[in-house]
């Protein structure tokens, strides 16, 4: 979106104010399609929850990775009216609930949708054969997360050694094992960890099917897909192009290979744009405060280790300065290192682009201020 663009409707609407971009919101979608024809992509909702966001996703063709029953109830909720395209009676070909662990009150209300959902150890398997019996299981396997940004690893997945007997501990227990799901890191630009994680599972489901557990079928790859954040990162065909390479050397044609994809497809569709609201010299260092910070929608500087950069609308003799956000907190730092020109004033406007994913998810109303106000562009 142009500058002028996103300055009138800063004008129009009043900041802090997070763009979303429709347009690019499906060309996303449309990309990830065109580069992995075999894969039918879940968009991980935790990535960016508005509802209009879930629908625009679910028009183009998308499913839906949940981590809770309110995100289950929101994808159900939203898709309900619109044109079902359900397997059988199953909810699966829309949403996974990929969260390993769930509360028994969760898996109880979860039951009747027969949903489809992640475990990784035993206690989870007597959860589910007591609170949800008619779920169908994917087991999550831990998997390299060398170099991604956000680390996973250490949390769920249960190791590869195990895998196969916890497949026939859920099938003991009466349920039933659809298949193997992991997630290589969120913001992996290293190719390498998709190679060895498909490697394992193809490794885990040939034991499992040696053992009799022909069914388990279904493969999830989860997320990872990294976003364009700087010019560093491969472009998504040089990715998708290793991963098909992959499939087709290690698993059978009638494989279904689903994926998680959360940042990918919506990081890039929406900029955001904030009014300095305080300037100063601190120690000989130009400080500009402005109506946005770590605890509303620059949240992802701490929880999603991501650095966003801000952009003036004009240019002027540029200073490294610091950002801060408009709370009494030190943390609400937004940036120590920006590069922008020293002669902004109050009232004037910073953008920031790429915040689509992991942004206004976390946005709190510490201090009082608000969430940004959130604006859908769907045409030009
Ligand atoms: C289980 C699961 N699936 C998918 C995602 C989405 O990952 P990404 O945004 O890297 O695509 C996450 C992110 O934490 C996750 O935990």
């Amino acid at each position: 979106m142009s500058p002028k663009k996103l300055q009138n409707l800063a004008k129009k609407h009043g900041t802090p104010l997070f763009v979303v971009d429709h347009k690019i919101l499906r060309h996303n979608y449309a990309t990830f399609k065109k580069y992995l024809p075999r894969v039918q992509a879940y968009y991980a909702v935790k990535a960016n929850a508005d509802p209009v966001i879930v629908k625009t996703l679910y028009e183009e063709g998308a499913s839906f990775d949940v981590a809770s029953l309110p995100e289950f109830m929101l994808v159900h909720e939203n898709i309900k009216e619109l044109p079902a395209k359900q397997r059988q009676d199953f909810i699966w070909d829309k949403i996974v609930y990929a969260n390993p662990i769930k509360t028994p009150q969760t898996l109880e209300a979860l039951n009747q949708y027969r949903p489809l959902v992640t475990y990784d150890n035993r206690e989870e398997v007597r959860k589910l054969k007591r609170h949800a019996p008619q779920a169908g299981l994917v087991l999550r396997v831990k998997v390299p997360n060398t170099g991604s940004v956000v680390e996973l690893s250490s949390k769920f997945g249960a190791n590869s050694g195990e895998a196969v007997d916890l497949i026939a501990t859920a099938f003991d227990a009466g349920l039933t094992v659809e298949g193997l799901s992991f997630h290589v890191g969120s913001q992996c630009t290293n190719p390498t960890n998709y190679v060895q994680a498909l490697q394992l599972v193809a490794g885990i489901f040939h034991e499992a099917w040696d053992r009799g557990f022909q069914q388990v079928k279904i493969l999830d790859i989860g997320g990872g897909f990294p976003a364009p954040y700087d010019e560093n990162v491969q472009s998504f065909r040089h990715l998708a192009k290793i991963l098909n390479a992959e499939f087709k050397r290690l698993f059978p044609k009638d494989m279904e290979i689903l994926a998680e994809p959360g940042r990918f497809l919506v990081a890039t569709c929406a900029t955001l744009v904030a009014e300095i609201i305080g300037k100063a010299v601190r120690d000989g260092k130009l400080c500009y405060y402005i109506n946005d910070g770590v605890y509303h929608t620059f949240s992802g500087v701490i929880f999603d280790h991501i650095q966003y950069h801000l952009k003036a609308f004009r240019d002027g003799p540029k200073q490294i300065c610091s950002v801060f956000g408009p709370t009494c907190d030190a943390l609400d730092t937004v940036s120590l290192a920006e590069h922008l020109p020293e002669d902004l004033e109050l009232g004037e406007l910073l953008y920031s682009e790429n915040m689509g994913a992991y942004t206004h998810a976390s946005s709190t109303h510490f201090n009082g201020f608000p969430p940004a106000t959130v604006l859908h562009i769907h045409r030009d």
